[in-house]
């Protein structure tokens, strides 16, 4: 059995991650450690709640004798840092709890693992580390750090601080760093779900800016294969670009949303943009491809109406969130 942390596996890409690994294997416990932030969402894991390889703790991965309680108690081999503070709007409204998930949330796990001498940890990170592109060029893994916005900051600060507990003490990390993700289970105040429920709602849809920034898109289920890839078989020390090199302009994606559910542009409305937004993210995949042999498995075609289906099949899952009844409900459950 691998004993396996997973922070932050009640949020979009965390819970779909812990759902597919259980689903097709059984040499796997997961231990998955979530603050229930509004992000997180118990709702997302109903299929795995009741797998005996499955458990969940309520805590924060900044809680330092809590970690170490998991750790000691479940013999933890090998962490999967999902928790985050995730959306850049909120990280521009208020920064701070961003840095203090995100970097020292990411310390006092990198200092555990240590202790504990595990097996692996894999740091899941993002483009946005990289910046904003021009109308040229890809994001490779040697391309500058260079963040834009406090949660770009915070998450490129995490990924140094993991290089360097690799350099100094050995510890086995590997990062991932991947592009634009959509599918199930997306909190409804990322640009896919928004647009979605909006839609449905046919409330109006706001475009930052003039709506031509470039987001480079994959589905979720191939951003976690990569994950599990990397997990298992991700070169130490190292770091891995994931994408499925499928830009889209922000309005582009609004428009094939519109299409989709039969509804009036009419809808769309331009807005301010967003504080240093940044233009263009483009991944380079090739050294995943090439050394791990990962290659994503959905088509954006397929998969972008198969997410849209999923909102409108799935009402009840966002409006128990949008209508704040789900967090009131964790709040009485787990006293918060
Ligand atoms: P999300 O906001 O949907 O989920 C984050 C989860 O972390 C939530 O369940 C939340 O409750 C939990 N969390 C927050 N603070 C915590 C803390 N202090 N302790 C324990 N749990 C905490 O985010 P997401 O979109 O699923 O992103 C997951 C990870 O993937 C993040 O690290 C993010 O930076 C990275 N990432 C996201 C994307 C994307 O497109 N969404 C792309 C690349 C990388
Ligand atoms: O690139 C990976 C990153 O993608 C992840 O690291 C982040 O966690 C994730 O939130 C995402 O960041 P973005 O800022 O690219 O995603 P968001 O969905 O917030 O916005 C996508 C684009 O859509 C961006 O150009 C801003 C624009 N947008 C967004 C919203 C919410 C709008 O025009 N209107 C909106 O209402």
């Amino acid at each position: 059995m691998k004993n396996i942390l997973v922070t932050g596996g009640a949020g979009f890409i965390g819970s779909n991650f812990i759902n597919n690994i259980l689903e097709k294997r059984d040499d796997y416990f997961i231990v998955n450690l979530d603050k229930l932030t509004y992000a997180g969402n118990l709702d997302n894991l109903r299929q795995s709640e009741n797998n005996k390889n499955y458990t969940f703790i309520k805590g924060d991965i900044a809680n330092s004798e809590l970690v170490n309680f998991i750790f000691e108690k479940y013999k933890i081999k090998y962490v999967v840092n999902f928790a985050a503070e995730s959306h850049v709007d909120r990280s521009i409204s208020g920064s701070q709890i961003f840095y203090t998930t995100n970097v020292i949330g990411t310390n006092v796990l990198l200092e555990t693992a240590m202790k504990f001498k595990i097996e692996k940890f894999l740091q899941i990170s993002t483009d946005e580390v990289y910046g904003s592109l021009g109308a040229e060029g890809l994001f490779t893994e040697s391309t500058p750090l260079s963040p834009n916005s406090p949660y770009s900051s915070s998450k490129a600060a995490a990924d140094m601080m993991a290089m360097a507990f690799y350099h100094t003490y050995g510890l086995p990390v590997v990062i991932t760093r991947c592009s634009n993700n959509y599918g199930p289970y997306q909190f409804p105040e990322k640009l896919i779900p928004l647009m979605v429920i909006n839609s449905l709602s046919n409330k109006k849809l706001p475009v930052y800016g003039d709506g031509l920034n470039v987001r480079d898109w994959i589905y979720v289920i191939d951003h976690n294969e990569a994950a599990e890839l990397v997990l298992e078989k991700g070169k130490i020390g190292e770091v891995y670009n994931v994408g499925a090199s499928n830009e889209m302009s922000n309005i582009e994606i609004i428009k094939l949303i519109l299409r989709h559910l039969g509804k009036s542009e009419d809808l769309i409305q331009y807005v301010k943009d967003r504080l240093g937004h940044d233009r263009r993210y483009a991944i380079d995949s090739t050294k995943i491809q090439s050394e791990l042999g990962w290659k994503p498995k959905y088509s954006f075609e397929q998969a972008i109406e198969k997410t849209i289906d999923w909102y409108v099949k799935d009402k009840v899952w966002w409006e128990k969130i949008i209508s704040g009844e789900y967090l009131k409900y964790y709040a009485n459950q787990y006293k918060m």
